[in-house]
């Protein structure tokens, strides 16, 4: 790959209205230069009313976030990082499950948009990284916050590796992370992606009061590279699990069967755990 045209596809505001077909997600835009994180200015804005829907797009970040604390290499010109309002209120039977499923339902649309406008299905390694062979393409950081039970708001954050170049990752990154630009040789229209990528988002997000456990788990489990395999697993608090990735839980916990005991004893090998944060990695 060599590098983008500086003056290759801008991401405008103008560019992605024209290619929207959503309903409600993206008619209120937000298309920025440069912001510290995108995940922060849509929480700033949900505290501030932003109504259901909601997206900040961001050119470059400053300060980009990723999950468990990382941060998220966000250069300028070439990929997509952009957040969601989701300001729904789920029957409260579903609230639970709204919450917890959201994550991983935005996964699934991402790789079905990517698959869509790119020609590459990507798989997702638990929760919601975004995977070509070993490499990440893009992952999600879903934050909730709001007024109360009643008002909570969830954003939905999301980073994708678009026409980055091999020399746009940092050393650390280079033998981890990929784009669709390295994987395919081609260059991206961003707007485009990102319309196909809320179309997507939305159409799970209006199905989801009406589906069944079972058909959000079906789509997850589908395209989730984690199952199956043998793993280990980084938990809150600093111990590490290792053992088969068997399943997924209700509320999108990784059910994982131990092979050995945890090495502070609080679990012994054969014993079914569910994990609900951790950092995974796929040992073979
Ligand atoms: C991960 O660790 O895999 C999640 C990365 C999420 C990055 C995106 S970029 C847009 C949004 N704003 C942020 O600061 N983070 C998310």
């Amino acid at each position: 790959m060599t590098g983008v045209p500086s003056d290759f596809q801008p991401l405008t505001a103008e560019a992605v209205r024209a290619r929207l077909v959503t309903k409600t997600l993206g008619r209120t835009l937000h298309v920025l230069e440069e912001t510290p994180s995108t995940n922060t200015t849509a929480l700033t804005l949900a505290q501030q009313g932003a109504e259901d829907g909601t997206v900040i797009v961001a050119d470059r970040q400053t300060a980009g976030r990723g999950r468990l604390g990382r941060h998220w290499h966000s250069p300028p010109g070439v990929n997509l990082y952009c957040s969601v309002i989701l300001r729904r209120r789920p029957t409260p039977e579903r609230r639970m499950s709204w919450l917890s499923w959201v994550p991983l339902l935005s996964a699934v649309a991402v790789a079905r948009a990517v698959q869509a406008e790119a020609g590459v299905l990507p798989t997702l390694k638990w929760p919601n990284d975004l995977m070509v062979g070993q490499r990440k393409l893009g992952g999600l950081l879903c934050e909730s916050g709001g007024l109360g039970e009643l008002d909570r708001v969830v954003v939905v954050g999301l980073g994708l590796n678009v026409n980055a170049g091999p020399d746009a990752f940092p050393g650390e990154l280079r033998e981890v992370a990929t784009s669709l630009a390295c994987e395919t040789g081609r260059l991206f229209d961003r707007a485009a992606l990102l319309a196909s990528v809320l179309a997507e988002l939305e159409h799970r997000y209006d199905a989801f009061p009406l589906q069944e456990a079972g058909e959000w788990m079906h789509e997850y489990a589908t395209l989730c590279s984690t199952l199956g395999r043998s793993v280990r697993a980084e938990v809150a608090g600093g111990e590490t699990l290792e053992g088969w990735a068997e399943g997924i839980g209700s509320d999108g916990s990784l059910r994982i069967r131990l092979t050995r005991p945890t090495a502070l004893g609080s679990a012994q090998a054969g014993l079914v755990v569910e994990v609900r944060a951790a950092d995974i990695m796929h040992v073979r």
